[in-house]
């Protein structure tokens, strides 16, 4: 174990156990453990949260999309744009649907689709762009939607940002345990706007079927379970809380100085600091430095999932998105969660800094 974790999640809800036993209680005395009243109400909470008239509970972020372009109808002989620069369910979801993913650069000052750059890959084909909201900072979706085709928010890593859900077709959330909103399990959500949409989607998610043994469409199953929903439920009354807390961790990261020795994410106000994704030319002797003194770092997406094997039929090949391929060389992330407390941070920029004296002389 290390001395101190990337994210600690127990910290965030072992003053919740005693709320989360009596929940799971109550969903053994009641037994429905699908479609229950917490999944129906937790749709309901999570939709006045987020301010879209309807949500749609589900298996996990990455059925969320593939249910999502599925009642789109998007499918072979379709194009999506979306980021190299992103976990891989973003494009794997795009390619499970058999259309293709078209990967665009990224703005490397907020690690998210640069529009500009989107709107030189649209062609005929091009159905929807699916922007994601990267490390918990909000795509630039005035932009992205000003080029006049859908979006889907790919949102599995920003619940809680007020700037996002609802400028797209669908938000998309991933309810994976280390997100900012989390289950103790697998668990995604879908937020739409359109009611038919959301039919469909809702259907897809239960064998294409409305009613016990009618079946209109060739659908999935994919479900947020009753438990999920209940710890999902009670942790969404505190997520506020909890975005504070990570909000302020980010400020005291820059306070403590680690701007002057890497780059750090611009202090956003719609960032919900999923992750605190910083930059170096030193990165690898920083995390190994870190790593020797007990403190956990990660790199993301690299190789990105333009140059990822899965992937090399697409033919993109090395150089095809520079701006993309070294933020995949130089990124690393500190420690944060919601309640890191001001000494374990000391730690971690401390430990920066002697690695870049060390690296430097
Ligand atoms: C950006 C992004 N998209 C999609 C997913 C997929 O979510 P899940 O793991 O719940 O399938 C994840 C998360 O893990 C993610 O980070």
């Amino acid at each position: 174990m290390p001395k101190i974790p990337l994210v600690d999640v127990r910290a965030q809800y072992a003053p919740l156990i005693p709320e989360l036993q009596q929940a799971f209680a109550d969903v053994l005395d009641q037994g429905q453990f699908v479609f229950g009243p917490n999944v129906a109400a937790f749709e309901l909470e999570a939709a006045a949260y987020l301010g879209v008239p309807e949500t749609i509970g589900v298996g996990n972020g990455t059925d969320a999309l593939v249910l999502v372009m599925d009642a789109m109808g998007i499918g072979p002989g379709d194009e999506v744009i979306c980021p190299a620069f992103t976990f891989f369910a973003t494009a794997e979801a795009i390619a499970r649907r058999g259309a293709t993913p078209v990967f665009a650069e990224i703005d490397p000052s907020t690690c998210n689709l640069d529009p500009e750059d989107v709107a030189g890959r649209i062609t005929s084909r091009t159905r929807a762009i699916m922007p994601v909201h990267l490390f918990g900072r909000p795509a630039r979706l005035d932009d992205l939607a000003a080029l006049g085709l859908p979006l889907i928010e790919d949102a599995a890593q920003a619940f809680g940002s007020a700037d996002i859900a609802g400028h797209g077709v669908a938000s998309t959330f991933s309810f994976y345990p280390t997100k900012n909103l989390f289950a103790l399990g697998d668990g995604g959500l879908v937020g739409v706007r359109d009611p038919e949409l959301a039919e469909r989607i809702r259907m897809l998610r239960f064998h294409g079927s409305k009613a016990k043994k009618m079946f209109e469409y060739v659908g999935y199953n994919s479900r947020l379970d009753e438990i999920q929903a209940a710890a999902l439920r009670i942790f969404l009354r505190h997520l506020d809380e909890w975005t504070r807390l990570r909000r302020e961790a980010a400020a005291r990261y820059r306070e403590l100085g680690l701007g002057d020795l890497v780059e750090v994410p611009d202090d956003e106000p719609g960032h919900v600091y999923h992750l605190f994704v910083c930059r170096s030319p030193q990165r690898d002797a920083i995390c190994s430095a870190l790593a020797e003194r007990g403190i956990s770092t990660a790199t993301y997406y690299e190789p990105p999932l333009h140059l990822q094997p899965a992937l090399a039929y697409l033919d993109y090949g090395l150089d095809s998105l520079p701006v993309t391929e070294q933020l995949a060389r130089d990124n690393f992330s500190v420690p944060i969660w919601a309640g890191i407390d001001a000494d374990t941070q000391e730690q971690v920029v401390d430990a920066v800094r002697e690695a870049m004296t060390v690296s430097v002389s």
